[in-house]
């Protein structure tokens, strides 16, 4: 559907008619109100081998949820008030308080972008929602779609409640739970925000030109925990047909589960921390705790107008509501969504840095401090080859850790395929974007499987775009086929190298600087030993 400004542009742009089709000439009616969008490049970007660039539209700050203020403190996202005048959708919202502190936020926050390269809304293309991690905001470039979108995967992120207005749980709040649905529980208000995005694109991305049964949820870090609770809740049962977890889901016997993105805590200690919370505010109610301007709670978190740096621990609650089960159990029972996943890690992060140096004394208290009696085992497995060069000891010591990354999230595999029939894939992410020296840190790898180079200051170089191009297609496949090899998302030179489902065999795909199938750890007796490790923890 054209509105006659664009018909008449078409008549007049002649050769540029591949562009007349792209979605941004028309306007978009969502269940909310209608939306325009516009073109995400002006001119091909540069080193990034996209043909269709003139096709990527791209809507910027849709509403998907009513402003989170006031009443809707600690609520599930409302719908949003609609609207009849067409929304220019040329700007980001505000970030959610608790998000980013690099942009301005206000709780009126819940909005999506999205990105699509279809030519017409019965394109029915596959579709991927993006789930930043913590810190971050839809608005970041690191999080930009426009390269997704033009490999042929609707690409949509968004905004959610993080810090406390995302996780505050409090006996006040189950109550109105109760009341309300008949769950005793509170708590995950910034995850039902996560679960709300995968149901305004079921409504309403066929307008977009995707499908809403080929809805994939995807995310980093603490975006990996919205994939992997969306994979496994009851309330997103049967609305995602795959899931992307980027570091990264691990074996709940690791002890790291315990406090990365995935992690949780019981509803009772959030509960109490809740009680705490609201005692340190000097009220007594919700209602007057929801009366607190938001710049005051800010200030009275300390941390001036962001919520990580706080002395609470905001996150998930096991709820028993969008949290079933635990992650042991859930892996024993099966997903509610049983399809096919990915997962992995970077080389420089959960234990490792890059650069690391270390005295002998600094490796062996804290070997001891991690495994205790098993520590001397150890030592033996992961010992630097020279103890007197301060490099070689921190080398060893990142090995130990790189390897526990990758035992772990094999780990996940296998209790992933007791229980599901969908495969599941992990890699093992390697490549230090340049001109930094953090090397291939946490988060490194999102600039590559955006395939958005273009939007990061870097000095990036040719390895740089045909390595983006790579991890692009195999994400792209994914996203289309549940199979990061098929889709013919790859039009690059050479040929993608397989990448396998992750088996019993004990390999991981490398992705980066190097591709294929390889061994999790250099010698077997060092996976035993890790496994062995595991074992004797409490699990999650
Ligand atoms: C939109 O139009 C409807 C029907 O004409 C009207 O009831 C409503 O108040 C309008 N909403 C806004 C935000 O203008
Ligand atoms: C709800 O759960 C709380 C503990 O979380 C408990 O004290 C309370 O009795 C429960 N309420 C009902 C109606 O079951
Ligand atoms: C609560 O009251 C105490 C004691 O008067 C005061 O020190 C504290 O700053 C108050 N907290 C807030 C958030 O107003
Ligand atoms: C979880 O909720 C179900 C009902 O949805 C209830 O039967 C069960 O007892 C609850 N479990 C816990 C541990 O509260
Ligand atoms: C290891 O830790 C234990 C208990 O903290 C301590 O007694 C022992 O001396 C430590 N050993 C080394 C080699 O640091
Ligand atoms: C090692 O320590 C654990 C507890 O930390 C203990 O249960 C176990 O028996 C110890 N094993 C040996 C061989 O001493
Ligand atoms: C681990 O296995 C390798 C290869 O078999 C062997 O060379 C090494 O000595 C073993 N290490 C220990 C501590 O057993
Ligand atoms: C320490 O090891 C590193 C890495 O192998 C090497 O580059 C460096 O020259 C060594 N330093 C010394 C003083 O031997
Ligand atoms: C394809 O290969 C040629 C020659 O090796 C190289 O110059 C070119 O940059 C490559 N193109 C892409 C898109 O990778």
């Amino acid at each position: 559907m054209f509105n006659h400004k664009s018909a008449s542009l078409v008549a007049l742009a002649g050769a540029a008619d591949l562009a007349s089709a792209a979605l941004y000439d028309s306007i978009i009616q969502t269940g909310s109100g209608p939306v325009q969008g516009f073109a995400a490049f002006n001119s091909t970007p540069y080193g990034v081998n996209i043909q269709n660039w003139q096709d990527v539209a791209v809507w910027k700050g849709i509403p998907y949820g009513a402003s989170t203020a006031g009443n809707n403190r600690w609520r599930p996202p409302q719908t949003p008030e609609p609207w009849n005048t067409t929304l220019i959708a040329d700007s980001y919202g505000p970030v959610c308080p608790g998000e980013s502190t690099s942009y301005t936020s206000d709780e009126d926050c819940l909005r999506i972008n999205v990105w699509s390269a279809a030519t017409s809304a019965d394109d029915a293309l596959p579709v991927m929602v993006w789930n930043h991690p913590a810190g971050g905001s839809n608005q970041d470039p690191l999080f930009d779609g426009a390269g997704m979108a033009a490999a042929g995967v609707v690409f949509i992120n968004s905004n959610r409640r993080d810090g406390v207005l995302g996780w505050l749980a409090h006996p006040e709040l189950s109550e109105e739970r109760l009341a309300t649905i008949g769950v005793n529980s509170s708590g995950n208000y910034g995850m039902l925000d996560e679960f709300a995005v995968l149901d305004w694109a079921i409504q309403n991305v066929a307008a977009f030109g995707g499908d809403p049964k080929r809805i994939n949820i995807a995310g980093q870090s603490a975006g990996s925990a919205a994939a992997y609770h969306a994979v496994n809740s009851p309330l997103t049962k049967g609305k995602i047909v795959g899931a992307i977890a980027e570091s990264g889901v691990r074996d709940p016997r690791d002890p790291l589960a315990h406090s990365l993105a995935e992690n949780y805590v019981s509803l009772a200690s959030n509960l109490a921390q809740g009680v705490e919370y609201m005692a340190a505010n000097n009220v007594s109610s919700i209602a007057e705790l929801r009366a607190i301007p938001i710049a005051d709670l800010l200030d009275a978190d300390g941390t001036s107008g962001s919520f990580g740096s706080t002395s609470y621990s905001w996150s998930a609650t096991l709820d028993n509501y969008t949290i079933a089960h635990k992650y042991i159990d859930q892996l024993a029972l099966g997903p509610a969504n049983d399809v096919p996943f990915m997962t992995g890690n970077t080389k420089d992060e959960s234990g490792a840095t890059y650069g690391l140096e270390m005295t002998e004394a600094e490796y062996l208290s804290d070997f001891n401090t991690t495994f205790g009696n098993l520590s001397a085992e150890a030592e033996a497995l992961w010992a630097p080859s020279d103890w007197t060069n301060e490099t070689v000891i921190g080398g060893a010591y990142n090995a130990l850790w790189r390897d526990t990354s990758l035992v772990s999230s094999w780990g996940y595999s296998q209790g992933w395929a007791s229980s599901a029939e969908s495969p599941i894939y992990t890699y093992y992410w390697d490549h230090a974007p340049p001109g930094q020296d953090r090397g291939a840190y946490h988060e490194s790898e999102i600039n590559y499987v955006l395939n958005n180079l273009y939007g990061t200051d870097l000095p990036w170089e040719t390895v740089d775009y045909e390595i983006a191009q790579k991890m692009n297609a195999y994400w792209a496949n994914f996203a289309k086929t549940g199979n990061p090899n098929r889709g013919g998302s790859y039009s690059g030179n050479e040929t993608l190298v397989q990448y396998d489902a992750t088996s019993s065999d004990r390999i991981v795909m490398h992705v980066g600087n190097g591709w294929g199938m390889v061994p999790l750890t250099q010698f077997d007796n060092q996976t035993d030993f890790i496994l062995e490790y595991f074992s004797l923890q409490t699990p999650v």
